[in-house]
């Protein structure tokens, strides 16, 4: 009997599945007595019935003569490459010169080429060393598409953070601009308001009677009351909110707040009646401004929904529940159908026009709810309106 330095080596693999293929039945048997003390062994003397065969049993290495009646063993290694690239391919051959060796290597991509009549040590080495090469090479690729894995994860975990922070500047600048050009027409609008009065005293007191100046009067009063009503709201939206820094704060006046800036912004577009219900809540800690975000993201969606309806209604209420500070929030819009309620917090997610919508608005309004370890929930009944439910806990 043969006597094998590395057996224990061998015992390892016993699960590790071998094919042999040869058209000399003699060979076959010779073969598998060998192999079957350490392998699964499969013997196939027609080479054609291989692809058939491997459809249905898992092979590890792929012993095969090189030359046999309608197939030569490189040609079969190719065939079985191109389907099971990671089976180990093996070849033997009796009489074979330099070119089939090449030829054999580069079409097959055989790992071993070993000649008749076969050296048992060799032939169970170069399986093992093939059963290794191919566990090597699965772990690497599996290694591989872990990493590729963890790879989109992180381009998606810093697309989300980008988006963030991106859209957190532009707010940011934006509430300073508007800040800024506010600052920018009170000045005006003040000498305004108090070159009118001189002027009424002045005119009521030279012409008494006159009905058409009293009324062009009357209408740039109004006129310069609403103005400064729109600043005042504006101001006093902005005003505070540009702090990044966490404070404690009434979420109630940051919703009136919001709410008197949202029926400025589309008295004139699309008019929406806002009913707001606050109870009694605690005050939150946290920066105005994300508070300020999440509101104007839900109430500008809401309003869009709504931008058609017949029906414009928001409900508003705040209530403290299972020691959560819960917002909610409900339009008459559209509503969302049910099989696009869990697409609406992914990332560019829209179902507006172009240029209208990012869809990036959720997604921000989530992160922004789970910086403060807070939860949201929609509930939408598609062609009436929707609901979100956003809750926090109480700051201690
Ligand atoms: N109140 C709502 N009623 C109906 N559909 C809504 C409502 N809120 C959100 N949606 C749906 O969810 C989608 C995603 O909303 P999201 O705020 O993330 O993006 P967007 O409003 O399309 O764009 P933007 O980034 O400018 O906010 C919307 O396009 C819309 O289809
Ligand atoms: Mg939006």
């Amino acid at each position: 009997m043969y006597n094998i330095s590395f057996e224990s080596d061998l015992e390892d693999d016993e699960k590790a599945s071998v094919m042999i293929v040869d058209d000399e039945e003699m060979i076959l048997q010779s073969l598998e007595l060998v192999l079957e003390r350490y392998f699964d062994v499969v013997k196939v003397r027609d080479p054609l019935l291989v692809s058939d065969i491997l459809k249905s049993k898992k092979i590890d290495v792929l012993i095969t003569d090189e030359m046999m009646p309608g197939i030569r063993g490189c040609e079969l290694a190719e065939n079985v490459h191109n389907e099971y690239p990671n089976i180990c391919k093996i070849i033997l051959s009796g009489n074979s010169d330099k070119k089939d060796i090449v030829r054999a290597i580069n079409k097959g991509h055989i790992f071993s080429f070993l000649f008749k009549p076969v050296d048992i040590n060799q032939l169970l080495q170069a399986v093992k060393q093939g059963l290794d090469h191919k566990r090597m090479k699965e772990k690497i690729e599996e290694q591989n598409r872990n990493l590729e894995a963890n790879n989109r994860q992180l381009l998606k975990e810093v697309l989300k953070k980008s988006t963030k922070i991106m859209e957190m500047e532009k707010f940011y600048e934006l509430g300073k601009f508007s800040a800024s050009i506010v600052h920018d027409l009170n000045s005006p609008l003040q000498t305004l308001i108090t070159g009118y009065e001189i002027l009424e005293n002045e005119i009521s007191a030279s012409m008494p009677e006159k009905d058409s100046a009293s009324n062009i009067l009357k209408l740039i009063d109004n006129s310069l009351t609403t103005m400064e009503s729109m600043i005042k709201s504006i101001s006093n939206r902005i005003s505070n909110n540009l702090s990044e820094k966490p404070v404690n704060f009434d979420l109630n006046d940051l919703i009136r707040k919001n709410i008197s800036y949202m029926q400025i912004k589309y008295n004139n577009t699309n008019p929406v009646e806002i009913n707001f219900m606050p109870e009694d809540i605690p005050l939150m800690k946290g920066v105005p401004l994300h508070f300020d975000q999440i509101l104007s993201n839900l109430l500008k969606n809401a309003y869009d929904a709504m931008q058609n309806t017949e029906q414009k209604k928001i409900i508003i209420k705040t209530f403290v529940k299972s020691e959560k500070i819960c917002l909610y929030i409900y339009d008459t819009g559209t509503g969302i159908k049910p099989d696009d309620l869990e697409k609406i917090f992914e990332i560019g997610y829209s179902t507006k026009e172009h240029g209208k919508g990012t869809g990036l608005g959720l997604v921000i309004t989530k992160q922004m709810v789970s910086s403060y370890k807070g939860k949201i929930k929609v509930e939408s009944d598609y062609g009436s309106g929707t609901g979100f439910l956003i809750c926090f806990p109480i700051s201690k």
